[in-house]
């Protein structure tokens, strides 16, 4: 049984049509993201599931139950902010505390549950301190021990990571999956960072201006998205538009304006005439210096390097071939020499790489 479904949800505000009829199950014991860019109506999809913003039409039902127009505090939701939301004035402890009062557990009970949620995020003996003697990180996995400690049907984290530094978000997206997976409860984790969905997600859902694009596991959406969105918002893409000529054994044949001839895996739904994107990794597309021995069935095309980018622990070689602006990340590994702008190579890449999208 799913423990969340939204049923064809909508949510205007005024004439703004924020989300457009949103639907989706959660299993049991899942987390999944909600991940496009700012503005798309993640918060709000978010708030409705909490009940902080009511629908404007459809529903939202919670462990079997129709939710749709309850109050927040009859949901049995946790939610965690980006912006932390910890009572100041309030020890660790006592904010722990706060929202089992409110909930009225048994008095008794309080101080055993707070211990335990203190455990969890491996914070015990901070009890007394003020969220203001902690720093951000802590002060994150406080409110998300507070929201715990209420043993939520669901967990809702909006943006939990953002006003973290860099290397403190890796870490605690790590900690927030193993003690999600620990706890096995029952996540939505939204994002506007597609690193953080890919690594931390069972199944992310990409949005657009208040839509489902598509949804998928992370390694399905990244590999073959269906959409030009998911494509492009999640990972670097190089994109190219053509008309499909016709296909060749295995192979679609598609050729852009300018004269870029691609051949790409065999797509149905497809015929000579089409228009149609075609799109492949960055990092799936290999750089040639030297004559090397035909590849037959690869794509493989001149090109001249524009500019090169040293990323650390890849390298971006932006080439221009037949008037596209092809890009080309390669493990920084030593296996090809400095190139400059200018430098003549060939790119490489195999049609089972190669996303056919019809538009
Ligand atoms: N309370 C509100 N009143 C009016 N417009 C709102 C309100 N909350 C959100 N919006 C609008 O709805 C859209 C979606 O917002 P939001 O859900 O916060 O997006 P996200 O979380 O993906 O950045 C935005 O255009 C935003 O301006
Ligand atoms: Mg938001």
């Amino acid at each position: 049984m799913a423990t969340l479904a939204l049923n064809a949800v909508n949510k205007y505000f005024r004439q703004q049509h924020a989300v457009k009829d949103v639907s989706f199950e959660v299993k049991e014991g899942e987390l999944i993201s909600l991940l496009g860019p700012s503005g798309c109506g993640k918060t709000t999809t978010l708030r409705m599931i909490a009940g902080f913003v009511e629908v404007s039409s459809g529903t939202v039902e919670l462990a079997g139950r129709d939710v749709t127009y309850d109050p927040p505090y009859r949901r049995n939701t946790g939610m965690v902010f980006q912006n932390y939301a910890l009572f100041p004035h309030m020890s660790v402890s006592q904010n722990i505390a706060f929202g089992l009062r409110m909930r009225k557990a048994p008095k008794a009970e309080i101080p055993g549950r707070v211990q335990r949620a203190l455990n969890l995020i491996q914070m015990a003996g901070y009890e007394q301190r003020l969220p203001r003697e902690l720093s951000g990180g802590q002060q994150q996995r406080v409110a998300l021990a507070r929201a715990l400690a209420i043993e939520p049907a669901v967990l809702l984290l909006d943006e939990p990571l953002s006003n973290l530094d860099a290397k403190l978000r890796e870490d605690m997206r790590l900690e927030i999956r193993q003690i999600q997976q620990q706890v096995g409860i029952t996540s939505i984790f939204v994002t506007h960072d597609q690193e953080e969905a890919l690594t931390l997600s069972d199944r992310i859902i990409v949005m657009n201006e208040g839509a489902i694009m598509e949804s998928g596991d992370p390694l399905e959406i990244y590999s073959r998205p269906a959409s030009a969105f998911a494509a492009t918002f999640i990972g670097h893409t190089n994109l190219v538009e053509g008309t499909v000529q016709a296909h060749e054994g295995r192979h679609w044949v598609v050729k852009s304006a300018s004269g870029l001839v691609l051949r790409c895996a065999q797509r149905d739904g497809l015929a000579a005439g089409d228009r149609a994107m075609v799109l492949w990794r960055q990092e799936r597309m290999r750089l040639q210096v030297h004559e090397s021995p035909p590849e037959p069935d690869a794509n493989s095309v001149a090109a001249e390097v524009v500019l090169v980018t040293f990323l650390g622990p890849t390298i971006e070689y932006i080439c221009r071939a037949s008037g596209h602006e092809l890009r080309v990340r390669r493990p920084n590994e030593g296996s090809l020499p400095r190139l400059q702008p200018g430098h003549s190579v060939r790119l490489v890449v195999d049609p089972a790489d190669c996303i056919l999208i019809k538009y």
